[in-house]
This record gives C-alpha cells, sequence and structure tokens, in this order.
C-alpha cells in the first residue's frame, strides 16, 4: 500500500513519486490550497492539494482529524519560507494526486498535542493516546532496549528460558496476587513476584546461565515508578562472584544506554556501603547528581541545653545530622515552613535552621530559633563541619535515625530540584554491603533486607541466630539517579544455612516444608554457587526516555487503584465461573 513511511520522507526522495499512509494529523484550508499533516509512527509528512485536481481536493476538502488515508504524489521542495526546520521532513511536502480514506474517525476526545488530558481518559483511549509522538517515541526505545539486551546475553551464552506464571508464593516483600484453581477446589495458584525460585532451580539444573525479560506481579500501594504488573530483566549465572557478575552487569548498562539511548555513563560505576549511604545521604538508593550531604552532629549535641537534640544524640539509635544548603540564605519564612510541613511527612517533628548572615561576626552573624540554646564552642564546631559560607542556611534533623535519615533524605532530593542543584545527567551507583536483616518495630521479627534466599557474608549458619543485626548480605542494588534499577545477591546455596535464615524470620521446620520445601529437597541434590540480578525494565526505560512516570512506558499499564480503563478490568465474575472455582462471594463484597 505505501511506498514509504511519512516520517522518513526527506530531501533524498524530491521528484519521486510516493504513496504514504497515515492518520490525519492537522487539516488547514489556506485559501484554496488544502494541507494536511499525515503521521505515522515515525513522524508527519506534509501533504498538499491543489483545487487544480477536483476529485482528490474535495475528499481532501471532507477529511477530519485522525481520518486514516493513503495518499499518492509527488516530492517537492517547500517554497520558501515554509521550510521547517525541526521537522526531519520539514523541507519537503508531497503534491497529491490520488486520495483514498481507509477509514473514518469520530472526533477524538483529545487532541493528541492537549498536555492536560486525565490519566483516566488517556488509558480508556489508550490506542488514541499510544498515536502520539512521544509515546511512539517511548515503546519504540522500549524495544531497542529489549533487543540490545537480548543481543548482549544471547552473545555471552545466557540462555533465555521461561518460567511459570501459575506458581507458587514467590516472597519479594509484596502482597500475592492468587489466581483460583477450578481442578483443586479451594486452593490457590500465586502469580510470580519474581521467578527467584525457579531461576535458582535452572542453576540446580546445569543451566549455568539463565535470562528473561519477564513479567512479575506484586499487589502493592502504587506509586510513579511502581505497577502492579511490571517487567524486570531477570538474570541468574552459576560459578560466578559478586564481583564478576557486577563486572558483567555494569557493561551491560553501559553497552544499552550507549546503543540505545546514545549516553555515555560514567566508567567504572561508583560504589558505595549501604551504612555510608545512610550517612551521607539519607537512603540506599542516593541520587548522587546531587552535591548536598547529611553532616554528622550528633558528638557535638550531647550537653547542649535544646532536648530536642539532646535527647536522640544520647540514644543508640539516635542521630542529630545537619544539611548546609549552598545560598540557602535567601529562602523565605514561607519556604521554610513548607520544607518543615515536608519533613513532617516523613515524622520528622521540626526542622531547626541556622542563616549563616555574615560567619566572621560569631553568634552575631547567625540568624536562628536554636541558637539561644547551643554554646559558642557547638556553633563554632557546626560552622566548621558544615563548611557553610556566607549567604548558605543549614537545617538541622534529630530523632531516631532512621526517621532523621528519610527525613533529610528526601529534603535532600527535594532542594535540589527546588534550586536546581543537580550537576550531572547520569549517576550510576553500586550500593553494597547490606545488612541481611532489618527489625520489624511493629511485627517484633526480623524481616530480610532482599529476599530470604540472600547469602550472608558469614558461611556459618549460627551466625545468623547469635548476631542477625550485624550480618552483612553478598547483595548489591544498582541505583541510577536516586531510583533503584535493580538488585541481586550471591545465594544460599546450602540447606543448613537456608533454614537457619528462614527460621530466624520466623519459619519453623513445617512452614518452611510447606512454602519451600521444593527448594530445600532440591538444595539437597547438588546445588552450585550461584547468584544473579533483576532489573526494572519499565523503570530503566522510563529514565532513558525522561519520562515522569512508568504508565509512560508501558503500553496498557494500570491505574492508581490497579483498574484498567480500557478493558474495565478487574470485573465481577459471572456466577457459573465463580461456582466451577468453589468461589463464594461474602455479601459486603459482591461488585454493585
Ligand atoms: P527486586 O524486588 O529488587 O528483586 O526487583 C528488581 C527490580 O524490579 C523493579 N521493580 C518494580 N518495577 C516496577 N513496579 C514494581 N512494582 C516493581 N517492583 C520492583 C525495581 C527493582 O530493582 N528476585 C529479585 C532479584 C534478584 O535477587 O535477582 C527481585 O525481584 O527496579
Ligand atoms: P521548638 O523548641 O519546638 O520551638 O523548636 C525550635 C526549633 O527546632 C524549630 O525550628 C523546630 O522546627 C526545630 N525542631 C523541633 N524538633 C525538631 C527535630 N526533631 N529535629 C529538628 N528540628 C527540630
Amino acid at each position: 500500500m505505501r511506498t514509504l513511511y511519512c516520517g522518513h520522507l526527506n530531501t533524498s526522495h524530491l521528484d519521486q513519486q510516493v504513496d504514504l499512509c497515515g492518520w490525519v494529523h492537522r487539516r488547514r484550508d489556506h485559501g484554496g490550497v488544502i494541507f494536511i499533516d499525515l503521521r505515522d509512527r515515525y513522524g508527519i509528512a506534509q501533504i498538499v492539494f491543489d483545487p487544480d485536481r477536483p476529485e482528490p481536493f474535495a475528499i481532501a476538502d471532507a477529511v477530519r482529524h485522525e481520518y486514516v488515508l493513503r495518499i499518492s504524489g509527488r516530492v517537492r521542495h517547500r517554497p520558501e519560507g515554509t521550510v521547517n526546520k525541526e521537522l526531519s521532513t520539514g523541507e519537503v511536502e508531497v503534491l497529491a494526486h490520488e486520495i483514498e480514506i481507509l477509514n473514518k474517525a469520530k472526533t477524538p476526545p483529545f487532541q493528541l498535542d492537549d498536555e492536560h488530558v486525565a490519566d483516566d481518559t488517556r488509558l480508556r483511549y489508550r490506542y488514541i493516546d499510544l498515536r502520539r509522538p512521544e509515546m511512539q517515541a517511548n515503546l519504540q526505545l522500549r524495544a531497542r532496549v529489549a533487543s540490545v539486551i537480548r543481543r548482549y546475553l544471547d552473545q555471552r551464552g545466557f540462555l533465555e528460558i521461561e518460567t511459570p506464571m501459575l506458581t507458587k508464593a514467590t516472597p519479594e516483600g509484596a502482597r500475592d496476587y492468587l489466581v483460583p484453581s477450578r481442578t483443586h477446589p479451594g486452593a490457590f495458584y500465586a502469580l510470580p513476584q519474581s521467578p527467584q525460585l525457579f531461576k535458582q532451580i535452572l542453576m540446580m539444573s546445569g543451566m549455568d546461565r539463565y535470562y528473561q525479560i519477564v513479567r512479575c506481579f506484586r499487589d502493592e500501594d502504587l506509586r510513579a515508578d511502581r505497577q502492579p504488573e511490571f517487567t524486570q530483566l531477570d538474570v541468574e549465572t552459576s560459578f560466578m562472584n559478586e564481583e564478576e557478575i557486577m563486572a558483567i552487569m555494569e557493561e551491560l548498562m553501559i553497552t544499552l544506554f550507549m546503543e540505545a539511548a546514545g549516553v555515555e555513563l560514567p566508567v567504572p560505576f561508583p560504589r558505595i556501603t549501604y551504612a555510608d549511604a545512610l550517612h551521607r545521604f539519607g537512603s540506599d538508593r542516593p541520587d548522587l547528581r546531587n552535591p548536598l550531604e547529611l553532616i554528622e552532629v550528633s558528638d557535638l549535641m550531647l550537653d547542649v541545653e535544646f532536648k530536642v537534640f539532646a535527647s536522640p544524640a544520647k540514644m543508640a539509635e539516635g542521630r542529630v545530622a545537619a544539611l548546609n544548603v549552598p545560598a540557602g540564605g535567601k529562602l523565605t519564612r514561607k519556604e521554610i515552613d513548607d520544607y518543615t510541613a515536608y519533613v513532617g511527612n516523613f515524622g520528622a517533628k521540626g526542622l531547626a535552621y541556622i542563616k549563616v548572615n555574615d560567619s566572621s561576626a560569631g553568634r552575631e552573624g547567625l540568624q536562628s530559633p536554636i541558637l539561644k540554646f547551643l554554646p559558642d564552642e557547638v556553633i563554632g564546631q557546626i560552622m566548621k563541619r558544615t563548611g557553610a559560607a556566607d549567604g548558605d542556611l543549614i537545617f538541622f534533623g534529630a530523632d531516631k535515625a532512621r526517621i532523621v535519615n528519610d527525613a533529610l533524605g528526601a529534603l535532600r532530593n527535594r532542594l535540589a530540584t527546588d534550586l536546581g542543584l543537580l550537576h550531572s545527567e547520569w549517576q550510576p551507583v553500586w550500593v553494597v554491603d547490606f545488612p541481611m536483616f532489618e527489625y520489624n518495630e511493629n511485627e517484633r521479627r526480623w524481616d530480610p533486607l532482599h529476599h530470604p534466599f540472600t547469602s550472608p557474608r558469614t558461611e556459618d549458619p549460627a551466625d545468623i541466630e547469635s548476631d542477625p543485626e550485624n550480618c552483612l548480605s553478598r547483595a548489591y542494588d544498582l541505583v541510577m539517579n536516586g531510583i533503584e534499577l535493580g538488585g541481586g545477591s550471591i545465594r544460599i546455596h546450602g540447606p543448613e544455612m537456608q533454614m537457619a535464615v528462614l527460621r530466624l524470620l520466623g519459619m519453623d521446620e513445617e512452614e518452611a516444608q510447606e512454602k519451600f520445601g521444593f527448594l530445600l529437597t532440591a538444595l539437597d541434590y547438588g546445588c552450585p554457587p550461584h547468584g544473579g540480578i533483576a532489573f526494572g525494565l519499565d523503570r530503566l526505560v522510563m529514565q532513558m526516555a525522561g519520562a515522569e512516570s512508568i504508565r509512560d512506558v508501558i503500553a496498557f499499564p494500570k491505574t492508581q487503584t490497579a483498574a484498567c480503563p480500557l478493558t474495565t478490568a478487574p470485573s465481577p465474575a459471572s456466577p457459573k465461573q465463580l461456582r466451577e472455582l468453589s468461589i463464594r462471594l461474602a455479601k459486603s463484597d459482591k461488585p454493585k
């Protein structure tokens, strides 16, 4: 039907006869001449209809936005003054001598170039939304990413192997999506939160190097970088240690960013320990494009009169930290109040500050609601440690370390955006030396920081029970611009260690057998040392595309409430289906 894509038209086609197909992007009537911008996946071509040819002219006169057309014509230079340098097709136009309406379209519910369409409307009419050039570019980028990944891993001997979707729960810290079984009344499959256990079993099967671009399902609260079903690049290898795995994955990322997005990443990726990341940036996924750092001042506050600072300084789990904001002195009272409210979202009870007007004038040169509580010597030390200069502002957080880190970590990110402090475009970092476990105060139990199959540093299962708090794991996360792109680890490959970890997490032998019996048994039959990683493919593409949300790089994403406005899923099941599945709904849960 066509000889060329609209978006590929350029001066090399001058004087040629072309056949183009696409959608009517715009139609303009210019004193007897009709212009149609015809759009396809690669771009827009300008088609001209001259009244000299009355038949095509009459048809062109009748077309409307989003009609589907096929046109034939001759390529010519645009007249002087009408050349559009912004468009790759902008130097030429097609003088049409034939036009065929392949299909009509109702007036679309929104204009493709309207930037303020409600999300729900965009998703309901996703086929129209996806016609927008940004969305076309995003999905093309996504396809390119998948293709580069496959080529890179295929060349290095990784096998692409599929794992089941109807399976048993794989714990990655979220709720499961359950699927009722018809043939086993009352029993349920779980959709995988990740292929974690299957990829480990593939290593036990001698597959050596595995990968999969795979859908994962997690029923968790949605955010801009989270979807209930999302895609991982999932990788597992045998007989490789963490250095080797990180090296091959780092090279993959470098290749990928270069080939799919033309971005040169800094080499080698820096590394930071979990403890340092929290200490310096208040977060285990620090954005290293941001020059601001948290500065420890707990030791200075032990004996000050200001209880808000002194008591957390004295607590083992407490922390007092400072954040110096260069030129922050220009922040208004209202802005400081807004930041105080902002850190309140993270549990902070306040946000003390010192404005540095004239550091040579000592106490007199500073402005702060807490100055009166601090002795000269402490003030001197604060100035020295933070390196604050005239015109700067120092914020303080004092509380349990977790709250100070969350609050000042988030404030650090927010300040960088508000004040335009980010100093580079791409900043990957490996985070290493994670703790194995973290104590869950609410549930009064130990939780794994990654998943329960992550290997500890120690080789002695007894250490797990005797000192869980100080056990480090062999895990590594890749963070890019403050977003966790991927994470992985060396795995436990012995049954005793696996059982010791499950026991610490509160599972007795019986429960462990019920949930992971297949894994524990498999570990008895010759399991190689192995490890791997998984990347969030949607997050990766989102970052490369500069998109605000992963929804913009997924063809058919879900809303905040995990619904699909296009298909109206989820929807009620018929009484017959429910009967077959042995399911009876509680009265209160019956959908209206
Ligand atoms: P993890 O749970 O860290 O590890 O997941 C790996 C990566 O997947 C992405 N991701 C998500 N992306 C979009 N929406 C979500 N709801 C979502 N949840 C996670 C993140 C994350 O870094 N089996 C382990 C990996 C391993 O140990 O090999 C795992 O799933 O980018
Ligand atoms: P107050 O004595 O409550 O008026 O607080 C004096 C200053 O300390 C105010 O600027 C508060 O915002 C700040 N502040 C109070 N609690 C904290 C805290 N936990 N961490 C940091 N600053 C605080």
